[in-house]
């Protein structure tokens, strides 16, 4: 069977990194969270009081950051590392979601990521999700998802993700978080978050979890 990349883009919480992450493990593939990278070097820029709009101090930052990725023995997930340290919590929290598209928007951030990530897929066999995997880092992806869901499915959605975790958030504040962060991904000049022609589209509004991987893995049969 042939190995194929299968590229999942899409808005903010609609269930893209879960349903990737699920993909992958079905057909053995390796799952790359590309958000997990840009709220990484998020945490970096704040714990560091980068300047983001000076680019020599975004250069320098962007030098020091080394990204990985290691399997929890515990979870049996994959944990975000950011020059040795586990911050898989960390960039998860609400600070970060805050930032995490003004960080991303930067050119010489974009550049540095999709640099990482085309090497990720080098061998194939690669599910990846993010904004820009489809029309940026892998236009020639044998398989590309588009994912959407009603807004207050994906808010309540993201609310509860949170609660999981112990984080009480406002189901406004929540609502507000990915209001702008869809905002700035769709409309900022380096690579926005656009649906590409050449794509799938599958709307979880009213898909069970099992069925929207289900769905995308029938898809990627078609592919193989
Ligand atoms: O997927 P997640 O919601 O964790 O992504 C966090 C943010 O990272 C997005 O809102 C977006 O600003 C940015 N991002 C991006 N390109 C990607 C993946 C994520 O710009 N490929």
């Amino acid at each position: 069977m042939k190995k194929i990349i299968i590229a999942i883009d899409g808005y903010s919480a609609c269930g893209k990194s879960s349903t990737a992450k699920a993909v992958a493990s079905k057909l053995n593939y390796r799952y790359v969270d590309t958000g997990a990278m840009y709220r990484a070097v998020t945490l970096y820029f704040l714990e560091n009081y980068v300047d983001q709009t000076n680019p020599k101090a975004v250069a320098k930052a962007l030098s020091n950051i080394e990204i990985t990725f290691h399997h929890n023995e515990k979870t049996g997930k994959s944990d975000t590392y950011l020059n040795g340290l586990n911050v898989e919590d960390k960039i998860r929290e609400m600070e970060i979601s805050q930032n995490v598209s003004e960080v991303s928007a930067i050119k010489a951030v974009r550049e540095a990521m999709v640099e990482q990530q085309q090497k990720m897929g080098k061998s194939k066999a690669l599910v990846m999700d993010g904004r820009d995997i489809g029309s940026v880092v892998f236009p020639n992806a044998e398989l590309k998802v588009f994912m959407t869901a009603d807004f207050d499915v994906r808010a309540e959605r993201r609310q509860k993700e949170l609660f999981d975790k112990d984080q009480l958030v406002d189901l406004e504040e929540v609502k507000e978080n990915l209001k702008k962060r869809d905002k700035i991904d769709t409309t900022r000049e380096e690579s926005p978050l656009i649906r590409p022609e050449d794509s799938e589209e599958v709307d979880t509004t009213h898909m069970f979890f099992e069925e929207q991987v289900d769905q995308i893995v029938r898809l990627a049969g078609t592919k193989m």
